[in-house]
């Protein structure tokens, strides 16, 4: 990109490979390939203190990220910089135009989109919707991308997938074929996923990596007082990583979580998220859904954003996928 910097610096060097980079020598590639980080992007995105596993000093670290950063662009120190980087922010569709102006436009790259709600409220419908337009060219509303999709409880299914695509249009089957699909089996096994995934996600043209569901298993395994901080410090790493592939690859990621019932709420919203502060923190984007009375309406509220304002929005579930409710449907009492 030629952009108009100023003389004082010079055009940054492109590195294609890790091994090219300047102090990276097959030992370290190694070593580095074997911690997850696979591509100069992946590696623009890690902490010095990340690296030190692999024997490499904080000094050289530094060296080697601030390289592999200016290879692809990317740099946190300037703000300007950081206004550049905000600029690339492309936007995703998710189907219906009432919940993309929830959203500004649609579900953002570079951040997490977190959606949360009861058994039912719609979180895999949309993660499923989610995957079909991705495929789709940007003037309507994709970005003409592929999937990473991490099933953690074996929810994902393709026919419905085909259902949605046909519905816009699109050739099944090869939507189907955009869609790389990793079923997690423990906690560990979904954090070790996206550990690997930098690698795919590039040779793919990943632009939408969805983790469904981001807490059932650390919910399940991690049980009691005692063990709480060491889940929310995995859970942390986790989303961190998440957040570091989403903002090298100007990819969407998307997380689905579980709520549990307040028990000394009577007032308002009887629920929370699971994941506490943690997931909420770095999850930038959250979305609460819920169903109405009946029927296939739903509620997307939006509870937390880094700029946008607090709203509600209905829309529909229904064969096609996510759609637009009718006004009619819209004007009905829409319950609990
Ligand atoms: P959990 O993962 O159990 O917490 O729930 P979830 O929020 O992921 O729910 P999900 O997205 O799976 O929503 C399931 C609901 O979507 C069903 O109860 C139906 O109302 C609706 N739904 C799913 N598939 C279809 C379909 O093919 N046609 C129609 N009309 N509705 C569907
Ligand atoms: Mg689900």
């Amino acid at each position: 990109m030629a952009e108009e910097e100023g003389k004082e610096k010079p055009a940054a060097k492109k590195y294609e490979f890790l091994e090219d980079l300047p102090g990276i020598g097959p030992a370290t590639a190694q070593k580095l390939q074997e911690m997850g980080y696979h591509t100069v992007e992946s590696l623009a995105m890690a902490t010095a203190r990340e690296l030190e596993p692999a024997g490499i000093s904080e000094k050289k670290a530094f060296a080697m990220i601030e390289e592999a950063r200016a290879s692809i662009g990317v740099s946190f120190i300037r703000a300007d910089e950081l206004l550049k980087m905000r600029q690339s922010v492309l936007r995703l569709t998710s189907g219906s135009k009432a919940l993309d102006g929830l959203l500004d436009g649609g579900l953002e790259t570079q951040t997490i989109t977190e959606f949360y709600g009861e058994y039912g409220s719609g979180k895999s419908q949309i993660c499923h919707q989610l995957c079909v337009n991705v495929q789709l060219p940007s003037e309507r509303g994709g970005l003409n991308g592929a999937v990473l999709y991490v099933d953690t409880e074996n929810t994902f299914r393709t026919e419905r997938i085909v259902s949605m695509a046909k519905h816009l249009g699109l050739n099944p089957e090869q939507v189907v074929k955009n869609i790389i699909y990793a079923e997690a089996y423990t906690s560990d096994h979904q954090m070790f996923l996206l550990d690997k995934a930098d690698e795919v996600i590039k040779e793919n043209n990943v632009k939408l990596i969805i983790i469904d569901s981001l807490t059932a298993h650390f919910r399940s395994e991690y049980i009691g007082r005692e063990m709480l901080a060491s889940r929310q410090q995995k859970l942390n790493k986790h989303m961190h990583k998440l957040i570091g592939l989403a903002r090298a690859f100007n990819a969407v990621a998307v997380v689905t979580n579980q709520v549990m019932a307040k028990p000394d709420v009577f007032f308002g919203d009887a629920v929370h998220p699971i994941g506490g502060h943690i997931v909420g923190h770095t999850s930038h984007t959250r979305v609460y859904l819920r169903r109405a009375s009946h029927g296939p309406i739903r509620i997307a509220r939006l509870v937390s954003s880094p700029y946008l304002p607090e709203g509600e929005e209905i829309f529909k579930i229904t064969e096609n996928g996510i759609e637009d409710a009718s006004e009619d449907e819209k004007a009905k009492p829409r319950g609990r």
